[in-house]
């Protein structure tokens, strides 16, 4: 099949690409409303940018009324109307159930740890709280938000990390098979990451 994407409906875009751009990690992003609303919510549009300095991104879809998710209003710098802070949690095996009902739609300002099985934890440096059961945190200061037409990539530098101290050594090297990270594949479908292997440098010479 050879496609245009300018003569594709969004949907058939939006299929195509969570089918082919697989596995996607998780960032499960806590977040804070200036009046003190904790939220959680997924996003599998998500990566790392850049390690110098640390940064990290993730897109948000605006809604299909063409208002903005909690999150989004939330991570905006202050100067429009957010905290421009928030923490990136990972989507992990033991709470992957609840990563996916964090993204049931609620009212601004009503938490999702009010409706999900998680706790939270205060962060170092920045006002969202961490996800406690997360084996790694982000705390991320909103650095850009780019807007790509119906959607916004937020942009944003790792100010404080936290990683639990069994997953990674004294030479920061961490151990993915126990951090068990779950990958988003299409639809509903998740992936564990448990099948690893190692390539030798120089294999193929
Ligand atoms: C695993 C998973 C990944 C998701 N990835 C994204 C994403 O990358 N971008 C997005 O806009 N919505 C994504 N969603 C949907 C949001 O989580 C959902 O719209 C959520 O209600 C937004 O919450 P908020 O309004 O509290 O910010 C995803 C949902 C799930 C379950």
């Amino acid at each position: 099949m050879e496609l245009n994407p300018e003569m594709l409906e969004p949907s058939a875009c939006y299929k195509l690409l969570i089918g082919t751009v697989v596995p996607r990690p998780i960032a499960f992003v806590s977040s804070i409303s200036t009046t003190g609303n904790i939220n959680l919510a997924p996003f599998s549009y998500f990566n790392a940018v850049s390690h110098h300095p640390l940064v990290l991104a993730f897109s948000v879809a605006l809604k299909a009324d063409g208002s903005e998710k909690d999150t989004l209003r939330n991570v905006r710098p202050v100067s429009e109307g957010g905290t421009g802070e928030y923490v990136i949690n990972l989507a992990v095996e033991p709470y992957i159930r609840q990563v996916a009902e964090a993204s049931e739609s609620l009212p601004y300002g009503e938490s999702e740890f009010n409706h999900i099985d998680l706790t939270t934890v205060p962060s170092q440096l920045v006002q969202a709280p961490r996800v406690a059961e997360s084996p790694v945190a982000f705390e991320c200061r909103t650095l850009q938000i780019v807007p790509i037409g119906t959607f916004n990539l937020v942009l944003g530098e790792v100010v404080h990390l936290f990683v639990r101290d069994d997953l990674v050594d004294e030479n920061y090297r961490v151990d993915t098979q126990k951090l068990a990270p779950v990958g988003r594949m299409a639809g509903n479908n998740y992936c564990y990451t448990d099948r690893q292997f190692t390539i030798p440098n120089g294999l193929s010479r």
